[in-house]
């Protein structure tokens, strides 16, 4: 990071401050605003971090408008085809791929955290019979920093790396529990000779067989969604990470905030919301009409557009694939043929061409979990669970860096300047004195 003759000069009034420009490996530099405030006392305003770089970073790089993704350097296309989820996991946690002996050593600790304290059991039962699987997970996830009380020294090195693979191994027991609750069928526990994605579809969906083996097809599809959904840089939960982490809480109560702000329809929930659009639109002939309504901006297309993305999401295209191996093995959801409707529909017209909205990572990956069984309340967790390994890659990347202090934004205040307090029995009076 160097620092060079491009600076920008802030002129106000008599003086003029210098903005250094920060360059990048890769995507927009940055100019350094971290003296504004102290030589100007002006902040920035800058709602939604469109134009504002939180932290330097090395995990995940996005090329939005060439439609790019990248973990560590390495080609989302190339993970999905060739890696495994807990080995990108490793790779974002540690930067590199691993050897033979670490991926081993890696998987078998994973494995070994898998399980659960039975109160975490109880805990989950508690819940409503209807309630929303992902609102027990962000539950459970916080509480298990109630077990785990140590998980708050997280200047020790080897405590972060303890709750990174407890984290990393139980959100997906959790996530399993919260489904077998929702439809009223015994917890499964974790059979610990099950890879990752096998381990999980058992914990979902095992009945009465002495053992349940996924279909290979279905297992390395999951592993492939997974793998996508696995980091993403700053986005809205990651953000929400590191800003919890921020204030140095444990990494069980951080990734429950993070959990929470996937959970909103803008973000990992638009996976339920697109399935709920597909179901109210119904037929291929109601398409029309309702990008219509799109247009006359009455709803919007859920899994369309992105912060980011002003192209096809290559996670989208690697999904729409995966969906076709899928569906060979399940037979066809009839909903697809709307969403390729939609989607022909869209990319030809004006309104979303103009606006650069292509299909995004939730477009259709629903498709492939109603697929696989699963009711859309599950949507947002099969999210959470790849998402797991990103948000604490962020955090122990924000954790060890020396820039990182408490987020704390500033604000344009606009509210009213000093008044005095009025005692109740006269507010009426004064009102209508203000009014008169
Ligand atoms: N349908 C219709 N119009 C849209 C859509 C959409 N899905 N997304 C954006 N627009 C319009 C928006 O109304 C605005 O139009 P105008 O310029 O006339 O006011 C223009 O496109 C720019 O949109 P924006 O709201 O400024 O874009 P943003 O970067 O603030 O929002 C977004 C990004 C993802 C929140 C938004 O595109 C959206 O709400 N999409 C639907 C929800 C969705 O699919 N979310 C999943 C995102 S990918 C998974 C993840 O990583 O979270």
């Amino acid at each position: 990071m160097s620092i060079d003759t491009a600076d920008a000069i802030l002129r106000t009034g008599e003086s003029q401050l210098s903005l250094p420009l920060l360059h990048s490996t890769e995507g927009s530099d940055a100019y350094d605003v971290s003296k504004l405030l102290k030589e100007t006392g002006r902040v920035t305003l800058d709602p939604g971090f469109v134009n504002t770089a939180s932290c330097r970073s090395a995990i995940t790089y996005i090329d939005g408008d060439a439609g790019i993704l990248r973990y560590r350097g390495y080609p989302i296309e190339q993970l999905a085809e060739e890696s495994t989820y807990l080995e990108t996991a490793y790779l974002l946690i540690f930067g590199e791929l691993p050897t033979e002996g670490q991926l081993a050593a890696w998987v078998d600790e994973i494995t070994r955290h898998t399980f659960v304290h039975e109160n975490v059991k109880r805990l989950m039962e508690a819940f409503r019979y209807d309630a929303h699987p992902m609102g027990m997970l962000i539950s459970s996830v916080a509480a298990l920093s109630t077990f785990y009380p140590d998980a708050l020294r997280i200047d020790d090195a080897e405590t972060r790396m303890i709750e990174t693979k407890r984290l990393i191994a139980k959100v997906p027991t959790l996530a399993a529990w919260a489904y077998r609750h929702s439809r009223g069928f015994p917890y499964v526990y974790p059979q610990n000779d099950l890879g990752f994605t096998g381990n999980f579809l058992s914990m979902m969906f095992r009945m009465a067989e002495p053992r349940y083996v996924a279909d290979p097809v279905l297992e390395r599809a999951l592993e492939v969604l997974f793998i996508l959904h696995a980091d993403h840089e700053q986005n809205c939960s990651a953000s929400a990470m590191r800003s919890i982490g921020s204030s140095h809480v444990d990494p069980y109560s951080a990734l429950s905030g993070a959990a929470a702000a996937l959970y909103g329809p803008l973000h990992g929930g638009a996976n339920e919301a697109v399935l709920r659009m597909l179901a109210e639109i119904g037929d291929v002939r109601h398409v029309p009409a309702y990008v219509e309504r799109v247009k006359g901006g009455e709803v919007k297309l859920m899994g369309f557009g992105h912060r980011v993305y002003k192209n096809y999401d290559p996670r989208a295209r690697i999904i729409k694939q995966t969906a076709d191996s899928v569906f060979e093995v399940t037979g066809r959801n009839p909903l697809l043929d709307i969403a390729l409707e939609l989607e022909r529909i869209a990319l030809e017209d004006e309104y979303f061409v103009s606006r650069k909205l292509y299909p995004n990572v939730d477009f259709y990956s629903g498709l492939i979990y109603q697929a696989l069984g699963l009711p859309v309340g599950m949507f947002p967790v099969m999210f959470a669970i790849p998402r797991t390994a990103g948000w604490l890659a962020q955090w122990l990347e924000g954790i060890v860096d020396p820039e990182q202090k408490i987020a704390r934004p500033r604000q344009l205040y606009l509210g009213s300047d000093e008044r005095d307090y009025v005692p109740i029995e006269r507010r009426a009076a004064v009102e209508a004195a203000s009014v008169a």
